[in-house]
């Protein structure tokens, strides 16, 4: 399946880059787990009234593999033909994304009761799980298509 895309893609301008596109998804899935499971963690710390998970080293941490995992996206999207992304499953991922951040944001921070908080967090890791089926299913939907439409 990945050599077949590397090939359609793999003109004069493009071939030498496309021969990096297995480690590049491979570093853009690593840096989705190391920052699911940092946020996982993180939310679990600090709804249970630790602080650290707002210190400086964990929000590092937090930006730097965020930062590496958006770099491969962005050359994972330069590298894919357009049609990878023709049936919108991108464009979906992409809406959860800001959706995940924002009720993560509010999830960590103090301000609204313990309660709330929980909920968000766990809407939060919704939206994760299901940003992860879209792209795996590479379907808009993600693992919903297969009650919504089985
Ligand atoms: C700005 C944010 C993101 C962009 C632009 C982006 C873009 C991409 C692109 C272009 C691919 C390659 C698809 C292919 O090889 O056919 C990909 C793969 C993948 N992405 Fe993302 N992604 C982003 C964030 C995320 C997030 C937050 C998650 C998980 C929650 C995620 C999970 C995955 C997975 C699991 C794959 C591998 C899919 C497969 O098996 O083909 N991505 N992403």
């Amino acid at each position: 399946m990945e050599s077949r895309r590397i090939t359609a893609h793999g003109d004069g301008l493009t071939a030498p880059v496309i021969e990096f596109y297995p480690q590049v998804k491979s570093v853009h899935e690593a840096m989705i787990m190391a920052s699911g499971a940092l946020f996982a963690l993180r939310g679990v710390a600090a709804l249970a009234g630790f602080g650290w998970p707002l210190s400086w080293p964990a929000r590092l941490l937090s930006y730097v593999i965020d930062t590496t995992l958006l770099a491969a996206a962005v050359l994972l999207l330069v590298l894919l033909p357009w049609s990878t992304f023709a049936n919108g499953w991108l464009s979906m991922k992409l809406g959860l994304l800001v959706v995940y951040v924002v009720l993560g944001y509010l999830a960590l921070r103090s301000g609204r009761s313990v309660g709330v908080r929980w909920v968000l967090f766990a809407l939060a890791l919704l939206a994760y799980g299901w940003m992860y089926t879209i792209a795996r299913l590479h379907h808009p939907l993600g693992a919903l298509h297969e009650f919504i439409n089985p």
